[in-house]
């Protein structure tokens, strides 16, 4: 599915950001980690948590929705416990989700059964070994295609021994799959972060009742903000509702589409402010953008606000590399405000990049190639030159079956001098459903070609 951007003047009105996807996978998988019935309002019905939702049902969680008069109305899990879940009858397909396929993994290996997991192309190319490494520690065994790739064979135990496993890289997925594996562990399973990511898990595992400590661990050689999160194994956990906020990496798109047209005055609902989601903001508001939180407050043991956004003119700024966990998914979108900046914009500590559902560096510099934006990119960087006029644009970009590539490219085509072409825009479908529609209602002009 080709589609289309076209260059617009300026994008105008109020829209409300779609569920959280972190904290949906995760509010489904600790609704069916649970006893009793977790009803969750909020969430996002994106392809990658269906994965999620179909993956637990196979393990025996009930899990069902129910329309009423909230916006996306009720989702209801009936849930099997720490270690309750049961052999998975059929292959687990997961889709486009890393998300998914590591927390699931974590959960899986914990259990006494062999089961199976595999993904669309994206998902099967992705390196699944940060995982298997500190799973196998524990006890579990996994056969994978060569580099640790799936389809992942997952032979689980319930005697799994606990760790204290210091993260090769700053992770929340690896870190949240060694937690969640650590539920179903006797003792202390301990996670070191050389750097703190987003700490969903961590506020979800006390919100359904399990004993979590976090303390600051500053390593060897890495600047400081690592964590050492402790979880305490065989908890109840007890069913509880959960309120799941906007999604912060999705209302970024909006977001950046109006900073970067002067003239535009957009208010994005409802988005989580999570400190280590934000950094996309921060750096917005230093490249000179009048982006504002109005009306701050908690939703669901998450910080929300309403996002006001007004297009200026931006400058180019270095984005540090300690600040790439708290935003690892925005960069893509980031490099758009650059093109649209005026001077050189340095973003550093991309390493990770490379390992998300596209090799996200390479992606975002053929992106930039296409439509006429300077650029260098380096091992671990993204260097983007603008002039602070709109950029080419014109060109067809390729998305690589990467959601986040598909509309950050439709946003360049928002602001660029040619409408911009992406190859497929099918996989905006697993994290940000109507995602046309809510930009066109916004004054955008994304169509189907
Ligand atoms: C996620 C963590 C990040 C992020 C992904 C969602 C999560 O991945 O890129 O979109 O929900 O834990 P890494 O933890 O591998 O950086």
């Amino acid at each position: 599915m080709k589609l289309i951007a076209h260059p617009v003047a300026r994008l105008t009105g109020r829209a409300r950001a779609p569920g959280d996807k972190s904290v949906s996978h995760r509010a489904l998988m600790f609704g069916a980690l649970a006893l009793g019935e977790t009803a969750i309002t909020g969430l996002l019905t994106g392809e990658d948590v269906l994965a999620t939702a179909a993956a637990l049902r196979a393990m025996g969680a009930q899990i069902s929705h129910e329309e009423t008069n909230l916006v996306g109305g009720v989702w209801r899990v009936r849930g099997f416990g720490v270690g309750g879940g049961q052999e998975p009858a059929h292959v687990l397909d997961l889709g486009n989700s890393g998300t998914a396929a590591r927390l699931l993994t974590g959960i899986l290996a914990s259990h006494p059964f062999t089961s199976f997991m595999t993904g669309d192309a994206s998902l099967r190319s992705r390196p699944m070994k940060r995982v298997i490494d500190p799973l196998s520690r524990m006890g579990a065994r996994f056969e994978a295609r060569e580099g640790g790739r799936m389809p992942l064979c997952i032979v689980g135990t319930d005697e799994m021994v606990p760790i204290e496993y210091e993260l090769p890289m700053a992770s929340a997925q690896v870190k949240s799959s060694v937690l969640l594996a650590g539920l179903n562990t006797a003792g202390e399973t301990t996670v070191i972060e050389p750097a703190a990511t987003r700490d969903h898990t961590e506020r979800m595992l006390r919100h359904f009742g399990a004993e979590v400590r976090v303390a600051p661990a500053d390593l060897e050689g890495v600047k400081g903000g690592g964590r050492r999160i402790t979880v305490v194994g065989w908890p109840e956990l007890v069913a509880r509702d959960v309120d799941v906020p906007g999604d912060p990496s999705s209302a970024a798109f909006a977001v950046v589409a109006a900073a970067i047209r002067p003239g535009s005055d957009v208010l994005i609902e409802n988005v989580g402010i999570n400190p280590l989601r934000a950094g996309l903001y921060t750096t917005l508001k230093e490249m000179g953008a009048d982006v504002l939180y109005r009306n701050t407050r908690e939703v669901g043991g998450e910080p929300v606000a309403d996002i006001q956004v007004r297009g200026s003119e931006l400058k180019g700024v270095d984005v540090p590399s300690e600040r790439a966990p708290t935003m690892i998914d925005e960069y893509p979108v980031l490099a758009i405000a650059a093109a649209c900046a005026r001077g050189t914009t340095r973003m550093l500590g991309l390493a990770e990049l490379r390992a998300k559902e596209s090799d996200r560096l390479s992606s975002v510099a053929a992106g930039l190639a296409a439509t006429g934006v300077k650029h260098e990119m380096g091992a671990n960087s993204l260097i983007v030159h603008g002039d602070g006029k709109p950029p080419a644009g014109g060109g067809l970009v390729k998305t690589h079956l990467d959601h986040r590539i598909a509309m950050s490219f439709l946003v360049l085509g928002l602001a660029a001098r040619e409408a911009v072409a992406i190859d497929d825009g099918s996989p905006i479908d697993t994290s940000f459903p109507g995602f046309a529609s809510l930009m066109n209602g916004l004054g955008a002009r994304i169509e189907t070609v």
